[in-house]
C-alpha cells in the first residue's frame, strides 16, 4: 500500500515502477481513502501501541493506493524492497530510504506474512478470486 505521504508527494508512479522492476506483478490496484475507523481496523494489531492514534490519523489523512502483488517469495522480497520502518535505518536504494519522510510517514506498507497478505488483500478488494 502506498501511504498518504507518498501519494501526496506525487511519488506513486516512481514507487510503482520500482515494484514492477523488482519483478512483482500487479494483480489488483486502486486509489482510495481510509476513514480513521477503517485505518484503525487495518492496523488493529497495533492498537495498544503508543503510536496507534497518530498512525490512524495519518493513514486517514489522504489518498492511498492498495495493491495485491504476486511474486515468488513475495512477502520477504517486498520487505527487502521497502526497507526498515524507520527511513534512517532503511538500506540505501530501498523505497523508504528514497521516499519516506519519517518513521510514521514512511511511504509504503508491506504485509508481514502470506496469511496477512490474504487478509489485507480482502480488506481492500472484494471477489479476490477473480484476480
Ligand atoms: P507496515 O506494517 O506499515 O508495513 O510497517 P512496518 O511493518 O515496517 O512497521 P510496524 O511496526 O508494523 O508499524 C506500522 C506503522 O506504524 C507507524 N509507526 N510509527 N511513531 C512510531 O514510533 C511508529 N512506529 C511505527 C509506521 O507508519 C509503521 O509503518
Ligand atoms: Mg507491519
Amino acid at each position: 500500500m502506498i501511504k498518504p505521504d507518498a501519494f501526496a508527494a506525487s511519488n506513486s508512479g516512481a514507487i510503482i515502477k520500482m515494484i514492477e522492476e523488482a519483478g512483482f506483478k500487479i494483480i489488483a490496484m486502486k486509489k482510495t481513502l481510509l476513514t480513521k475507523d477503517r485505518a484503525g481496523q487495518f492496523y488493529e494489531v497495533h492498537k495498544e501501541r503508543p503510536f496507534y492514534n497518530d498512525l490512524t490519523t495519518y493513514m486517514s489523512s489522504g489518498a492511498i493506493i492498495p495493491m495485491i502483488l504476486e511474486k515468488e517469495n513475495a512477502v520477504e522480497d517486498f520487505r527487502k524492497l521497502i526497507g526498515a520502518t524507520n527511513p534512517k535505518e532503511a538500506a540505501p536504494g530501498t523505497i523508504r530510504a528514497l521516499f519516506a519522510e519519517s518513521i510514521e510517514a514512511n511511504a509504503i506498507h508491506g504485509s508481514d506474512s502470506d496469511e496477512n497478505a490474504t487478509i489485507e488483500g480482502s480488506f481492500f478488494f472484494s471477489n479476490t478470486e477473480q484476480f
